[in-house]
């Protein structure tokens, strides 16, 4: 899967490049490559933003470079085109599932957002994190291709399936616990050290119940409605 992830500050997305996403990008499972928006602007200053017309606060990043960097980069739409803003639609679970199926190109605002031209002519799907206004769409980038590259083959190892995660099944993941049996007179629950891996299901399901009534209802709720 190859992704390209659009912003006037590639420095913010070098983090990407560690732990089991960086593994997956030496293997060659990934391809993820920051670019400069900055680069392509015809401004003999580099210039990318301006004041808004109609007045407002702040500024707005410039048509001409973001246009101009995408079709460079995939000229014939091959790539599904994203733009990461809080106005956008709620990513999940089943976003980042489909999502993993393209190759994406990713578009980061900064400032207080983007000429509306540049999503008219450039950008496929808008989507928000969620109802927070972060000062860029760089963390929301991070937060979305870690999510995605996790269903991508070549990224996890058979030891970490996504099969097992939180919303996988439409619930949160029961607790887990590892050695040593007790720490400071906290144990791990008996059923877990049994070897009865029937009733070990059980006490996982019946966890990721209690859990998900109490945390997160709301899930209960949209798998009653589906
Ligand atoms: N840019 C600023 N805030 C954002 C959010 N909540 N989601 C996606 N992009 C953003």
């Amino acid at each position: 899967m190859k992704i390209k992830i659009l912003t006037l500050f590639p420095q913010l997305i070098d983090s990407i490049k560690y732990s089991i996403i960086g593994r997956a990008m030496d293997n060659g499972s990934l391809i993820i490559q920051a670019v400069d928006i900055r680069q392509f602007s015809t401004n003999k200053h580099k210039k990318c933003d301006d004041v808004p017309y109609g007045g407002g606060a702040g500024m707005l990043m410039t048509v001409q470079p973001i246009y101009d960097c995408i079709q460079y980069l995939d000229p014939s739409r091959q790539s599904k085109r994203i733009f990461l803003t809080p106005t956008g639609k709620k990513f999940d679970d089943k976003m980042a599932r489909e999502l993993a199926d393209n190759d994406l190109i990713i578009l980061c605002g900064h400032y207080e957002g983007v000429d509306q031209r540049a999503i008219d002519l450039c950008i496929d799907e808008c989507i928000s994190i969620g109802d927070y206004i972060l000062t860029g769409g760089e963390l929301a980038a991070l937060v979305v291709v870690d999510a995605v590259c996790r269903f991508c083959s070549g990224v996890l190892g058979s030891q970490q399936s996504h099969e097992q995660d939180s919303f996988a099944n439409g619930l949160l993941e029961y607790p887990q616990y590892t050695r040593p049996q007790e720490f400071r007179g906290h144990f791990v629950p008996d059923v877990l050290l049994n070897g009865n891996h029937a009733e070990i299901k059980k006490w996982q399901l019946e966890q990721s119940l209690l859990l998900t009534s109490r945390d997160r209802p709301d899930l209960l709720k949209d798998s009653y409605e589906d």
